[in-house]
Order: C-alpha cells, then sequence, then structure tokens
C-alpha cells in the first residue's frame, strides 16, 4: 500500500465513512435475522440498528471519542432528512457551500472558527515597533486577525494565507472594499518558507502543532516570533503565555 493511500486512510473522517459502509452488511444480516423471526423493521429500526453497529466499531477502531455520537445519529438524520422531501437540489447547494467553508478540513483536522478582538489586540501589542515587518496568518480564516494587523501596523506587510475557498475569498472582499493594504493568499501554509516571515500567527488545531513545530524550528530567523491562539506545543514550552480574556483561549508566543 502506498504512503499516500496509508496516510489517506487514518484521515478520521473518511474512516468513519469506512466504517457506515462495513457497519451495513452487518445490518443487513440483523434486519434479516429480525425479519425471520417475525419482527418486520422499518426504516428507523434499520437506521438504529446500523447507528449502533457504526458506533461500536468506532469504539473498536480506535476514533476520538465524539466519532461515536456522530456515528450513532448519522443514519437516524439521513432517515430524518429523507422524510423532509426536500428536492435534491438543496443538498448540492448545502454540499456546495460547506465544501467552499471547510474544503480539506477532513484531512487537516483545522477547522474554521474566527479568533476575535482580544487575541488581534494582544497580537499586535507583541510586534515590536521597526518598521516593514512581514507577518502572516496561516489558515486566515474570515481574514479579522489579517485585517486588524495591518489597519494597526500601516508600516508592516500582512499577508493571510487560507486553503478553503469560501474564507479566502470573503476576506480578500473585505480587504478590496475597506481598503485595506492586507493580502490574502489561497493555499497551504506547509508550502511557505516561515523564513520570509517576522512574526507567525496560528490559530489551528492540536492535530498539526507538533509539525508546525517542526517547520517553525528548522525554517524560522533568529528574532522572529511564533503565537499561536489557543493550542500550545508539547514539545517546547512558549517563552510567554497571555491570557487575553478571561475564560478564553490564551495566546502562547515562542521567540527564535
Ligand atoms: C481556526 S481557523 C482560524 C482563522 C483565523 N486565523 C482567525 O484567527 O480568525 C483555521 C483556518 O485555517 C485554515 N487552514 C487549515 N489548514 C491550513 C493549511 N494547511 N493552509 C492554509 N490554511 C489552512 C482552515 O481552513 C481555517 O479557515
Amino acid at each position: 500500500m502506498s504512503l499516500r493511500l496509508r496516510r489517506l486512510l487514518h484521515v478520521p473522517a473518511l474512516r468513519a465513512a469506512l466504517i457506515q459502509a462495513g457497519a451495513y452488511p452487518i445490518t443487513l444480516v440483523i434486519i434479516y435475522l429480525l425479519a425471520t423471526l417475525g419482527m418486520k423493521p422499518g426504516l428507523p429500526d434499520v437506521a438504529v440498528v446500523q447507528g449502533v453497529i457504526a458506533a461500536l466499531l468506532t469504539v473498536r477502531y480506535g476514533l476520538a471519542p465524539w466519532w461515536r455520537l456522530i456515528q450513532l445519529l448519522f443514519p437516524l438524520a439521513l432517515v430524518a432528512a429523507g422524510t423532509l422531501a426536500l428536492p435534491p437540489a438543496f443538498y448540492l447547494i448545502v454540499f456546495v457551500v460547506l465544501m467552499g467553508l471547510f474544503w480539506s478540513t477532513y484531512r487537516t483536522q483545522v477547522p474554521l472558527y474566527p479568533s476575535g478582538p482580544a487575541a488581534w489586540a494582544a497580537v499586535a501589542a507583541e510586534l515590536p515597533a521597526t518598521p516593514g515587518l512581514r507577518l502572516i496568518d496561516i489558515g486566515s480564516g474570515m481574514g479579522g486577525m489579517a485585517l486588524h494587523l495591518a489597519r494597526v501596523r500601516p508600516d508592516a506587510h500582512v499577508t493571510g494565507i487560507e486553503l478553503a475557498p469560501l474564507p479566502w475569498l470573503y476576506s480578500t472582499l473585505r480587504a478590496a472594499l475597506s481598503g485595506s493594504r492586507a493580502r490574502f493568499v489561497r493555499g497551504d501554509y506547509e508550502q511557505l518558507h516561515f523564513g520570509d516571515y517576522d512574526m507567525v500567527f496560528a490559530y489551528l488545531s492540536p492535530a498539526v502543532m507538533s509539525g508546525l513545530w517542526a517547520k517553525a524550528a528548522v525554517e524560522m530567523r533568529p528574532g522572529s516570533l511564533l503565537i499561536s491562539y489557543e493550542f500550545e506545543i508539547e514539545a517546547c514550552p512558549p517563552v510567554k503565555t497571555i491570557v487575553t480574556t478571561e475564560h478564553g483561549p490564551a495566546l502562547y508566543v515562542w521567540r527564535f
């Protein structure tokens, strides 16, 4: 089996889908046995059996605990959606919009959720006064952080890089309409060289933090800053932790 295929088979969403597919023949056997016992299982019963089998297989194959609930409820949700008799185009539109928003989340395990003004202000306060800094938000989402940095540091070169097309389009339009100097690029931050930046901001997910650290440790220049919102790096404690709001996540700062 190729390395690429093996990696793909470790993607949780794909494993969850394969588990649902694998649960289906078992469900059919159980439904057949129930029918031979004189019971008349309907579609909701099939969905319940399918959900239970899929949830048990999810435990067996060691997916994160929240997948059990998703697997349990997914077949019932399909049956419930079927009863609404919505036009097929509705599902296509929802699918296209969600794909535009979340794009490679199934692979990257980094969903879209925005940071807020408290985090933006705290990051801006960490920046040295040196003019002409090169700043980047890796996974810039709706663009809030990059637009704020460009506003409060008009001397800096601010970039946001984003994989998902809709957030990238939205932030590009926001920059154009507000006359911001922030630049938004559609792409994968893994293809960047972090040595080109004085500050790299990341609001990603625990799943990618060790890879991010490996890349930053090799590429970042002496004196540059890596700032992560909410997620720490196990291998290396930050030089500074900033509490931005009373109950909100912290900002972690590493200096190279
Ligand atoms: C939690 S959101 C953070 C949004 C933004 N940085 C903020 O502070 O509001 C993470 C974003 O990273 C994007 N993303 C995930 N992996 C990426 C990658 N390899 N390259 C570029 N963007 C990525 C996701 O599509 C998502 O929009």
